[in-house]
């Protein structure tokens, strides 16, 4: 089918856009195309959502955001809608960006995209564009996506109505900035719809638009993660040899990355988030299918599994001899400045210490999670009287905390368990405080 009416209307920005799945991604993707001359409808299935949306706030933490939702309400192109249906029926194109975890078997969960596809189905016009962000495993498109919507419309994709995948790729914390930066891909199911999908996404980004076969946007999208997760991987063994070495890692990976073809990644506490420890696992398990083993990638993410345990280890060395110890977990959050707890790392030691019947008060400037111990917005309260204090995310918040005003609140032998080393390890010492970074 041709794509000529639809890309008039992009070029013109009359089209009208909706973005199905208003979540750590949906929000930001609405805002940009709303703040880019777009009529944006997004839906959620979240009525809390929704009013926030509407209410011209921002229900996530993300730097930039609310003021842009506040932006694109005041001057009316930007409403959410609870419904997909409702949101889709006067769409040009529809933006569909659900969650696609893994359910507990750790095959990909992927019927709230279903679900999402059959909402947008509903209501869906004609001619219009839908493009998938959400990541999909190998074959998803093929598989997945196109058959529900050929189902749900009864009508045939490049044929009725044009339809392309175009994986979403910012990281949090920058996410605006990427979505408007970042190259995109672009597959779409036929020309028309690639081409469709590649004049949407020009008006947003600087960063170009490539488009490629859907099989191989597919794969690129997990690919990069899978390097990360890998990488990642890779410092987490260092750190964890450094350690029972006694060498500093920090040392090791600082001196290592001077040499030009060398990239060592930081270690931490563990991988977390909706993406990175789930991406990889979507390769894993298509290549079983296959009777492929992928031991690089598996290993590596039991090794970044792995790695909450190993904080929680040292915490509990640090507890011996210790009667009714108090814990201090500072940060919730599985990155740094953001309010993300999606399989965050604290989850497993606050989980293991609450076993052990360690008494847990956790603290996070952004998320407000408890992973069922005590939780507080101050850290003046979370660390009083703390026997161990656990650095489990990279916050600015705790990189500022000076030593000598932790101490104050502290049990006077108190140990500093820092998982993500943000604090330094002299300045801690010459508080006489013991000091137990990751890697050193
Ligand atoms: N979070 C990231 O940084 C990131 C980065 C790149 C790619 N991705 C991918 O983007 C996708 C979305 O991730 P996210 O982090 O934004 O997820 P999220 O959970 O934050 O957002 C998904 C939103 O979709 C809504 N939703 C679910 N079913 C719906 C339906 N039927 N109709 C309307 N709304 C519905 C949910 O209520 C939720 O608010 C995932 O596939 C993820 O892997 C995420």
């Amino acid at each position: 089918m041709h794509a000529d009416e639809l890309i008039f209307k992009i070029r013109s920005r009359s089209a009208r856009v909706a973005v199905v799945g208003l979540g750590y991604v949906g929000l930001p993707t609405a805002a940009v195309f709303a703040d880019a001359g777009f009529r944006v409808t997004g839906a959620d299935v979240k009525r809390e959502v929704v009013e926030a949306v509407n209410a011209g706030r921002s229900p996530i933490s993300e730097p930039g955001l609310e003021e842009l939702v506040r932006r694109c309400r005041e001057r009316g192109t930007l409403r959410a809608v609870c419904s997909a249906r409702e949101a889709c029926e006067d769409a040009d194109a529809v933006i569909v960006v659900v969650q696609t975890p893994l359910d507990e078997r750790g095959e990909p969960e992927l019927e709230p995209l279903r679900s999402a596809l059959r909402g947008a189905g509903e209501s869906l016009r004609r001619g219009a564009l839908v493009v998938v962000e959400s990541t999909l495993p190998p074959g998803g498109m093929r598989e997945v996506v196109v058959p529900e919507l050929e189902a749900c419309t009864g009508m045939r994709a490049g044929e009725d109505f044009l339809l392309a995948y175009s994986p979403e790729r910012a990281i949090p914390t920058r996410t605006l900035e990427e979505i408007r930066t970042n190259p995109r891909l672009v597959g779409g199911v036929d020309d028309a719809s690639s081409e469709a999908a590649a004049e949407l996404y020009s008006c947003i980004t600087s960063g170009g638009v490539y488009r490629e076969h859907v099989d191989v946007v597919e794969m690129v999208k997990l690919v990069e993660n899978t390097f990360r997760d890998v990488n990642i991987a890779l410092a987490n063994e260092i750190a964890v040899f450094c350690e029972a070495l006694g060498v500093d890692v920090g040392r090791v990976i600082e001196l290592a990355n001077r040499h030009p073809r060398v990239n060592i990644h930081t270690p931490g506490a563990g991988v977390g988030g909706h993406c990175l420890p789930k991406d990889p696992m979507f390769l894993i398990g298509r290549a079983r299918k296959q009777g492929l083993r992928l031991e690089v990638i598996e290993a590596a993410r039991r090794r970044n599994e792995s790695m909450p345990l190993h904080v929680l280890r040292k915490v509990e060395r640090a507890l011996e001899g210790r009667r009714e110890p108090k814990v201090a977990v500072l940060g919730v959050a599985y990155k740094g400045n953001t309010d993300d707890t999606r399989h965050s790392p604290a989850e497993k030691v606050i989980k293991g210490l609450l076993r052990r019947g360690v008494r847990v008060c956790s603290h996070d400037p952004f998320a407000k999670q408890d992973f069922g111990g005590r939780f507080t917005n101050s850290m003046e309260e979370a660390v009083r009287g703390a026997d161990v204090v656990v650095i489990m995310t990279d916050h600015d918040a705790y990189r500022r905390m000076s030593a000598s005003e932790l101490k104050r609140h502290l049990k006077r032998d108190a140990v500093i368990v820092d998982a993500r080393r943000v604090l330094d390890r002299g300045e801690v010492e010459r508080q006489g405080l013991r000091y137990l970074g990751l890697g050193c």
